[in-house]
């Protein structure tokens, strides 16, 4: 599709005898915010992993703007503009947030470099780190150790972490995972404000935040798509419910 900016074909993983993820085909547009929902185990965060890299997809295909990255390692799919935040936060608490910040840039841009034979971030890196905590509404906590954030500041310098790499598609699991819930609404408030270019794929559990930021659902059930649906029909659907609900239908 000439508009799309990810493309899975027929993607599986297993893991031993387990299809972890079987048979799972979408598309998603250049800048459009995609949710991926499903119980606990339906395989929302190893789909993410085969399309990061971070696993390799047992069968099927992934192409992102019009190459197949189906066997590319993390960094060259990172570099063609994937990113990601993971279920656990992964931060350096006895850091500052700023300082946090040079990490995911040179991670990116210089990752066989060791962390402690550092350098100055270049002016245009130095701007781009104070855009995305701007963003992610941490623009006045620079100076501040990670480890006096709240857990929700944690959360949104993740984000402003995976900013700073400059994305083209954002991958975010669970990001407002154990959130107090106006934590929640800060999260929510910058993912809405998020640039609207920017492709994004979200996994959630809380329904209504997750219906309240995207233009398009993807649910899945044991590994296997489900149903998929614009937010409104999705807050209707019977086989979602039943799943969420782990009730049988009479017949299917
Ligand atoms: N590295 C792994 N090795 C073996 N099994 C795994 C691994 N990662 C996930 N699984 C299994 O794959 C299934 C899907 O897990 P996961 O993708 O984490 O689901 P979700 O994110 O939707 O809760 C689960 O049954 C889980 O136990
Ligand atoms: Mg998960």
């Amino acid at each position: 599709m000439p508009d799309s900016i990810l493309t899975l074909d027929g993607v599986g993983v297993r893991f031993g005898g387990l299809k972890a993820v079987d048979d799972v085909s979408l598309c998603v547009k250049r800048g459009e915010r995609r949710a991926i929902i499903g119980p606990n185990g339906a395989g929302k965060t190893t789909l993410f992993n085969a399309i990061s890299g971070v696993i390799r997809p047992t069968s099927g295909r992934v192409t992102f703007e019009g190459r197949d990255v189906t066997s590319a390692p993390p960094h060259r799919r990172a570099a063609a503009g994937i990113s990601r935040t993971f279920q656990i936060t992964n931060l350096f608490p006895s850091l500052t947030v700023r300082e946090n910040m040079e990490l995911a840039i040179w991670g990116l841009v210089a990752r066989k470099f060791s962390f402690f034979g550092s350098r100055k971030l270049t002016a245009g890196e130095d701007a781009r780190a104070k855009r995305a905590l701007e963003l992610a509404r941490l623009g006045a906590r620079a100076d501040v150790l990670v480890s006096a954030l709240s857990y929700g500041e944690q959360r949104q310098l993740e984000l402003a972490m995976t900013l700073a790499t400059s994305p083209k598609m954002l991958l975010l699991d669970e990001p407002a995972a154990g959130l107090s819930p106006s934590e929640r609404i800060i999260v929510a408030d910058v993912i809405r404000a998020l640039p609207t270019d920017l492709t994004i794929i979200l996994i959630e559990h809380d329904m209504d935040l997750v219906l309240s930021l995207v233009d398009w659902v993807t649910c899945l059930s044991n590994g296997r798509f489900l149903a998929e649906g614009a937010p409104a029909e999705i807050r209707t659907n019977a086989d979602i419910q039943d799943v969420y609900l782990g009730r049988a239908r009479p017949h299917a």
